[in-house]
């Protein structure tokens, strides 16, 4: 929550920080600002309440100098409502202080009485203005911003990522972080400051990673690194791996419908390598194999849409691997005293790898001696880092706060972990692994099909379903897990009430809901399928359509058997079972999309959220 870009060079301020504020809008949009240090030695700043735009057209309106020194904000408001006077930067040493915060400052109400005691003057609710009084005072006594925010961060507690720009130090911008992101960009006679890398990829793709509980110093032409100490701090450089046209719309109308039509790369570069001749091969885990080929427990933890991936990657483990699997919400384990070992493996799935409330979950598993793997989308991010190895996604940057393409891209990693585990352990033959391999690859193909074939069907009826207030999703086995996304994407896309279910649990409470005119969205499984599942939800599909329901089937192209009982049916590729989820997940992505499109919606930024949720 929160984006923060911080800039000193040569080029103009001003355009660095609007630029990187626009691409980390997607972190928080309820307000924005900016504070500018000119080469005269002022600082022009202006912040406002709203979208990115109000701050824009605010500049435009009142201008400010440009200069070579700037930080910027884009907030998501915890502390003090979204208001102007809310909105970062905050100011200290009497305004020739500026400072931007992500996170929560937990002991704020403390500091700020003290501070009042001692005749500092609030302006705002937030907890920011007690960090940007503290730097401030401690500026007065250091003439350092450096030393400045080492002495105030000790005071400080909770969670933070704070920048800070002091009229005083020209081509200076200090930055510090505590479970809160933040990474250095690496440019020619310049450097940058982001939440995470998209802030500042349109300038430079070199980066750098920077530690819990320390500080960074950029100058023009250094970057200085220590921990809260002052004690200097070795920094990982990377390079990014995708350029800024990738965090651009590119034409289409929405970030989100972009990303709905990347789902079939984000799964075929998420397999790119790692397949070969029929077998899997994750050279990332090299360094873990043997902590692999001991573990006796897979634990996957994760939020959210990232949970519902969980899920797939729990009946895909326990089917291939045959390790009990279990799946929770990170914000759940850690509260109940859980049973963990150093046999246990903890595999957390996050896109951003800074939601809180799973780095708090790995932390809690690592320190009882569980083994930690993240499965992540973000390089450079706090929960791979901390984690003892890391799986990428390759789905490439995804901007729309509700997550599609990241979805994809994490089951398909959690089943190259399952088909892994399976090698190592032996549980699966050469010739299974093969089989199961050749199905992955043939999946980008088959969205490709999805994603043409249904788009234009399902954004009628979506328009058709505009007034609608309230969708059930059914789905069993692994159509479980998608229609708790379905249910998800409606809920916070269209703002309409919707639930996901087991199909098999209608008939213990749920049906009771069902009465002429509900809408239900069903995920049909194959008929071919040898389990009788297929004849148990065209069962429950009869059961609620007996009871008035309008039912919209998602089923393989070919399966009659729904047909008689179904309003509308939304075909699929043929796949084997693992792989339905994959394909019949999309129509339900694009129905979100386009309900929420009907309501004259934002689908990239739907009220209340952000993308990357850094509290708890
Ligand atoms: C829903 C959505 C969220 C995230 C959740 C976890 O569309 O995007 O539910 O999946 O907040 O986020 P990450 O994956 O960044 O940990």
């Amino acid at each position: 929550m929160c984006g923060i870009v911080g800039y000193v060079g040569p080029g103009s301020s001003l355009d660095v920080l609007l630029g990187g504020l626009k691409r980390l809008e997607y972190r928080g949009y309820d307000s924005a600002g900016v504070a500018v240090l000119a080469d005269d030695g002022t600082i022009g700043s202006r912040k406002r309440a709203g979208k990115l735009g109000v701050l824009v057209d605010e500049l435009d309106a009142a201008p400010i100098t440009d200069g070579r020194t700037g930080i910027g904000h884009t907030r998501w408001a915890t502390h003090g409502g979204p208001t102007d006077v809310n909105a970062h930067p905050h100011f200290g040493d009497g305004g020739r202080l500026a400072v931007i915060h992500n996170g929560i400052i937990e002991n704020f109400a403390e500091l700020k009485a003290e501070l009042i005691a001692d005749g500092e003057v609030f302006e705002s609710e937030t907890d920011t203005e007690v960090a940007a009084l503290l730097i401030g005072r401690a500026f007065r006594e250091t003439g350092d911003v450096t030393a400045a925010m080492q002495q105030a961060v000790a005071r400080l507690e909770g969670a933070f990522t704070l920048l800070a720009l002091h009229a005083d130090a020209p081509g200076v911008v200090v930055g510090a972080r505590r479970s809160s992101p933040l990474v250095i960009g690496l440019g020619e006679g310049e450097n940058f400051l982001g939440s995470d890398v998209a802030a500042f990829v349109e300038h430079t793709r070199r980066a750098m990673e920077i530690g819990e509980d320390q500080i960074v110093t950029i100058r023009p032409d250094r970057v200085d690194v220590t921990d809260f100490s002052g004690a200097p701090a070795q920094a990982k450089e990377f390079e990014i791996a995708w350029d800024a046209s990738a965090a651009e719309k590119g034409g289409w109308p929405s970030f989100m419908k972009k990303e709905i039509s990347e789902e079939p790369e984000a799964v075929a570069n998420t397999l790119r390598g790692r397949v070969h001749d029929g077998a899997v091969t994750l050279p990332e885990l090299d360094e873990v194999a043997g902590m692999l080929g001991d573990v006796n427990r897979v634990l996957i933890l994760a939020c959210g849409t990232a949970a519902y991936a969980g899920m797939l990657g729990k009946y895909a483990i326990e089917a291939w691997a045959r390790i009990p699997v279990d799946v929770e919400l990170s914000h759940e384990f850690r509260y109940r005293d859980p049973v963990l070992d150093e046999r246990t493996l903890v595999v957390s799935v996050s896109q951003s790898g800074e939601t809180m409330d799973t780095l708090m979950a790995v932390r809690y598993a690592r320190d009882r001696g569980a083994r930690t793997l993240s499965i992540c989308n973000t390089q450079g991010a706090t929960i791979p880092r901390e984690s003892d190895a890391v799986l990428y996604t390759h789905a490439g940057p995804e901007v729309a706060v509700a997550s599609t393409k990241a979805f994809v891209a994490q089951v398909t990693a959690l089943y190259l972990l399952g088909l892994h585990l399976a090698t190592l352990r032996g549980t699966l033959a050469a010739p299974d692994v093969a089989g199961v391999i050749a199905e992955l690859e043939s999946v980008p193909a088959k969205l490709s099909t999805v994603v043409e074939s249904a788009s234009a069907r399902i954004a009628e009826l979506a328009h058709w379903m505009s007034d609608t207030q309230s969708v059930l999703f059914l789905g069993r086995h692994v159509g479980f897990p998608v229609a708790l996304e379905g249910a998800l994407k409606l809920k916070e896309l269209a703002y309409i009430h919707a639930e996901g279910f087991a199909a098999g649990e209608l008939k213990h409470g749920p049906i009771a809901l069902i009465e002429p005119g509900q809408i239900v969205f069903v995920v049909v499984p194959s008929p071919r399928d040898p389990s009788s599942l297929h004849k148990k939800v065209v069962s429950n599909i009869q059961e609620i359509r007996a009871r008035g329901a309008r039912v919209i089937a998602i089923a393989e192209l070919g399966d009659v058997a729904v047909v008689p009982f179904a309003d509308e049916v939304i075909r699929i590729p043929l796949a084997a079972p693992f792989f339905e989820p994959l394909l019949t997940v999309v129509p339900l992505h694009i129905f979100g999309m386009e309900l929420a499109t009907a309501k004259g919606l934002d689908v990239d930024q739907p009220r209340n959220l952000a993308k990357s949720v850094t509290v708890e």
